[in-house]
């Protein structure tokens, strides 16, 4: 039994009609559920990091977490709303997002700011990677409109990676 068996029993009651199979619903909601859970601990974790950066570029710094911690919060309800269209079953709590996140959490008491927006980074790229993953299994179902949910949450998940790539890089005495 998964993990996420475990905390969700499944209710025939919620099954909304749709004409996706039954293996293609339970594929793609657990797929989605995945980069559901991995989306809460990246939006907390880009809220830790804008609470708690620090330095002379605090303000510019602060002021990207946020945007991004928004960014990845309005993910959520689409991805976990397109679960229920189909008839799946999504995140009941914050235990089942525990259970099913794949990014780490960053529970140190200092970060230097470049290592907060590294992290994150790479935490954005895994969750593109994730969504990748999703786009093809729904394809594989002819999900369309959970394939093309996905593309833009894949270009919003690449311009924070974008953004953290480019504010985290090295300067020099040109301006670059
Ligand atoms: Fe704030």
């Amino acid at each position: 039994m998964s993990a996420a068996a475990k905390i969700v029993s499944s209710s025939s009651t919620l099954d909304t009609p749709t004409d996706i199979s039954a293996e293609g619903v339970k594929a793609i909601s657990e797929q989605l559920n995945v980069i559901i859970a991995d989306a809460f601990a990246l939006y907390l974790k880009t809220k830790n990091f804008h609470w708690h950066v620090s330095g002379p570029h605090f303000r510019d710094y602060h002021l990207l977490l946020d945007e991004q911690a928004t960014s990845v919060e309005e993910s959520i309800d689409p991805l976990a709303e397109r679960i229920r269209k189909i008839g799946g079953e999504t995140l009941r709590s914050i235990g089942h997002v525990a259970k099913l996140q794949t990014i780490k959490d960053n529970n140190e008491a200092f970060v230097p700011p470049i290592e907060m927006l590294r992290q994150l980074m790479e935490d954005n790229k895994h969750i593109a990677a994730s969504m990748r993953k999703a786009h093809e299994i729904a394809d594989k179902y002819n999900d369309a409109a959970t394939a093309s949910l996905l593309e833009n949450t894949i270009d919003d998940t690449e311009k924070r990676t974008w953004f953290l790539f480019e504010t985290s890089r090295a300067g020099d005495n040109s301006g670059h």
